[in-house]
């Protein structure tokens, strides 16, 4: 039922202008629709949403007696309690700040209603009229802004404003794929969704070559819950616009830490400054979000954090580690079809050869591999120093030595000071500028001219776990560091199977590649054989 919000509720609800433009008229009739249960939804859009913006669904509708209401201020059947919010309006201002830009008429029936009613409705003047109508809501709205000039003024061509329809529509689209949708703008189909899986909204509005390259997620523990898609690492962006969240239903902007939460899953199989594509919906327990009350809600923080961002980062680890992720070598294309669940793992690769004392040449199953023998060591050192500055104790230096650092790394010590002593790094203030190292982690031992390097890479860019990652990757790469655990002794095969021991054995500490894959079915295509039987016929032998 609609009601009228008590003061003391509209007083905490201090929203701002809610209507600017057309995509946000859009987007309130988008949502009420939603927030009414619809499974269909038409939009139609008509010189920009500026001459038209008509939206139908499907949905539960409002009865003929409070059609009035819907369009009053502070109005609205859905909020009881701010701290418990499940939809996606809650203000109750939705409408009526569209009827003050421009004209309305709300058509709608509930679904047991007998016949339905239209609202016409500008400002101050209502007009109600009872018709037969379709179960939903259909809501009409024209001439935005048509009496306000200065606000028609500071809008953008009707192109442009389409643009952002278009784009807000897409985004509502790939969170709710279950819904059919149907986008007209001008008279030309814009969207036709049918209705169906990530996958397929995916596919509609990003194409097949990107919608290929998504893994499909779904985790879920205790209250918690995240599905959606992610991209395989090779299918990276500079930017973050195609990396898209939902939290509890409503298309929202990243919280850094949640953001950086899925970061950190993909750890250096993601070189520095990409980000993953995808569209995550995540659902916590209301109890946990503050949605900010500005205009558009976009922005929501996090309440107790720590619980959700472990459960975050859990799931996409999970998801990456059961994929496949070596690219294939003749061109980064995945490998063919869907990926196959049984090679859920690095496979165990048995050593055939090597070229040029760079490259060792690999098989597993019908796979060929080409392993960078650099890029796969400098892993396996890596996880190596990881492992061990965690697990063995700190080397106290028998004679304490002083480092000199600039006022960033002094600002960074003061804030990482613990973390550090977690590393095996123990500093002391030693006058101005100038520190004492008493302890170092215990794999420096051999290597004393590496210590101040050490010192200072871990004070340095922004957070302390990517300047940690970047002096072991450095380390791992190190001659000095190599000899100690050079090849020597050791055959190929050794290096490959400690690859495959590896958490993550994908990709070098700087985020190359450790190994290309091509099938064996690629080569014989690519050899003109006509498929595998052709080996047979040929009477080679497989092995
Ligand atoms: N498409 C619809 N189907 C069914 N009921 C609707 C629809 N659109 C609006 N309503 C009803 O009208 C009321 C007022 O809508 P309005 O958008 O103004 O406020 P709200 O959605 O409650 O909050 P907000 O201002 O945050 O959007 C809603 O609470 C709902 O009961
Ligand atoms: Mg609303």
């Amino acid at each position: 039922m609609i009601r009228k919000l008590p003061p003391e509720l509209v007083r905490e609800i201090a929203a701002g202008e809610v209507v600017s433009g057309p995509a946000d008229v859009v987007r309130e009739l988008l949502e009420n629709a939603l927030d009414a249960g619809a499974t269909r939804l038409y939009i139609e859009l008509w010189g920009g949403g500026l001459d038209k913006i008509v939206l139908s669904d499907n949905g539960s509708g409002i009865p003929k007696e409070e059609l009035a209401l819907a369009l009053e201020h502070h109005t609205t059947s859905k909020l009881t309690d701010l701290h418990n919010i499940r939809t996606l309006g809650f203000r109750g201002e939705g409408l009526w700040a569209i009827r003050q830009a421009a004209q309305v008429r709300l058509t709608s029936r509930p679904p047991q209603q007998l016949g339905g009613a239209t609202l016409t409705a500008f400002q101050d003047q209502v007009e109600l009229h009872e018709h037969p109508a379709p179960a939903g809501t259909r809501v009409e709205v024209s001439a935005l802004f048509n009496h306000l000039p200065a606000r028609r003024n500071a809008l953008e061509a009707p192109a442009a404003e389409a643009r952002k329809v278009v784009h807000l529509v897409s985004r509502y689209l790939l969170h709710r794929p279950e819904i059919a949708l149907r986008l007209v703008v001008d008279g030309e189909e814009k969207i036709a969704h049918a209705g169906g899986g990530f996958g397929e909204a995916a596919k509609l509005l990003w194409g097949s070559v990107v919608a290929n390259r998504l893994l499909s997620l779904k985790e879920t523990d205790g209250p918690f819950r995240l599905s959606g898609l992610l991209s395989r690492p090779e299918l990276s962006r500079p930017r973050r616009d195609r990396l898209l969240l939902a939290l509890n239903n409503r298309p929202v902007e990243w919280p850094e830490p949640l953001l950086q939460a899925v970061l950190a899953a993909y750890k250096e199989l993601l070189p520095h400054g990409q980000f993953p594509l995808g569209v995550l919906n995540l659902d916590v327990p209301a109890e946990h979000l503050l949605i900010n009350t500005s205009p558009d809600k976009s922005r929501v923080k996090l309440i107790r954090p720590e619980p959700i961002l472990g459960f975050v980062t859990q799931a996409v680890q999970a998801l990456l580690s059961a994929h496949p992720l070596a690219r294939a070598l003749p061109e980064p294309t995945p490998l063919t079809g869907p990926t196959p669940v049984q090679r859920a793992s690095f496979p165990r690769l048995r050593y055939l050869g090597s070229f040029r004392g760079l490259y060792l040449l690999a098989e597993a199953g019908d796979e060929l591999y080409v392993v960078d023998q650099h890029a796969a060591h400098e892993r396996i050192l890596y996880e190596e120093l990881s492992r061990r500055y965690l697990e063995e104790a700190p080397l106290e230096l028998p004679h304490p030595e002083l480092v000199s650092l600039s006022l960033g790394e002094e600002l960074n010590f003061a804030e990482r000071a613990q973390a550090l002593e977690q590393g095996g790094l123990c500093l002391e203030p030693f006058g101005p500028g100038k520190y004492r190292i008493r302890t170092i982690p215990a794999f420096l031992a051999g290597h004393p001219s590496l210590i101040p390097e050490v010192v200072k890479g871990s004070l340095g860019t922004p957070s302390f776990s990517e300047a940690w990652r970047n002096v072991l990757a450095r380390l791992a790469c190190l001659p000095a560091i190599k000899a100690g655990h050079s090849l020597t002794g050791a055959s190929a095969q050794a290096l490959l199977d400690a690859l495959a021991e590896c958490a993550l054995p994908w990709v070098c500490p700087h985020g190359r590649p450790t190994v290309l894959v091509m099938s064996e079915l690629e080569l014989a295509r690519r050899f003109g054989r006509r498929g595998l039987r052709a080996v047979e016929r040929f009477g080679v032998e497989k092995t």
